[in-house]
């Protein structure tokens, strides 16, 4: 168990964010959008939570409410062995919990993975981390179609899986059940991986309370529709109806201020069968399977730190 390297990471790394907006998506992608510490190279867009017909354009519009010149490509609308499904009981139809945001500059042309490959290709060796808060199908297909430059990646960084139960079937957690080839893919790449499961995410519980120290952060139109957005998800049962937990935001944060954090060091299999199992992230916190403890598992999340981050953050957006 170590507390997050604080303070040892390097200013401004360049990185690219695949996502799936999505609720929780919009606050990470502000997020990183609003930390210096995050040279936002890219945002590539993957269906999941909703249709990418619906992704694409929430993208466009969270990047477009944050003034930033970061470009967005439309990626996957399907999983690479089989259908998406979306989950409008979370995120609404549209994606964004209802809450209509000014359309967005248009998508940058082009497809995500070949978008990924290009930003390798131009990128020093080990110099570029790949965020992935949706299913990885993207950054499965960058990889698997030139394996040669995971070598200009430093490490990737994913919302997906679970070490307890799951989220969208009682074995799998959504990103890693949407695409659990594309995750086993990240999972052997080679190159230092993280992975913000949901009992990190549970520790992230998005209360009214919260919502409220949210609003008063002050901020601008980007901080308001981050608190709209938050409130217009439906409290989960999971948590006894208090709140919902903050999922994507926690990946960006792991990067921003590891000493939020602790994690250790686990080996990970993901589940690939057609049985119930489908999408497990089998995480072998002990040293059981013999396989090798190649990902960092972030466990515990100083909450109250990590809403501050988020606030303090976002207030600086327009
Ligand atoms: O299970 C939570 C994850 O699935 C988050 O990334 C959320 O946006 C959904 O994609
Ligand atoms: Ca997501």
């Amino acid at each position: 168990m170590r507390a997050g390297l604080a303070g040892a990471r390097p200013l401004s790394r360049p990185c690219i964010l695949d996502t799936d907006p999505g609720t929780d998506d919009a606050l990470a992608i502000w997020l990183a959008l609003a930390s210096p510490e995050l040279d936002l190279r890219l945002v590539t867009v993957a269906g999941g939570n909703a249709g990418l017909e619906r992704t694409l354009p929430n993208a466009r519009a969270i990047v477009g409410l944050s003034g930033r010149d970061v470009p967005v490509v439309a990626g996957a609308d399907r999983a690479l062995l089989g259908a998406f499904t979306a989950e409008p009981r979370v995120h609404g139809a549209d994606g964004l919990g209802g809450v209509v945001l000014p359309e967005g500059p248009p998508a940058a042309p082009g497809i995500a993975a070949d978008a990924i490959r290009a930003v390798l290709r131009g990128a020093a060796p080990g110099s570029v981390t790949l965020i992935g808060i949706g299913p990885a199908t993207n950054l499965a297909l960058a990889l698997a179609t030139e394996p040669a430059l995971a070598g200009r990646v430093a490490e990737v960084v994913l919302m997906s899986g679970a070490v307890s139960e799951g989220n969208i079937t009682p074995a799998a957690e959504f990103n890693a059940w949407s695409d659990p080839e594309a995750l086993a893919i990240l999972v052997g790449c080679g190159r230092p991986l993280t992975l913000v499961t949901l009992d990190l995410t549970a520790q992230a519980l998005v209360t009214p309370a919260r919502i409220a120290a949210l609003r008063a952060a002050g901020g601008g139109r980007c901080l308001a529709a981050a608190a709209e957005i938050l409130a217009a998800i439906p409290p989960s049962r999971r948590f006894g109806n208090r709140g919902v937990p903050l999922h994507d935001p926690c990946a960006v944060a792991w990067l921003l201020a590891p000493g939020l954090f602790t994690a250790r060091q686990v080996a990970v299999e993901v589940e690939c069968g057609t049985g119930p199992g489908r999408g497990r992230t089998h995480v072998d916190r002990w040293g059981r399977s013999g396989r090798p403890a190649s990902v960092t598992l972030p466990e515990s999340l100083d909450a109250e730190g990590f809403f501050a981050l988020l606030a303090r953050r976002l207030a600086v957006l327009p």
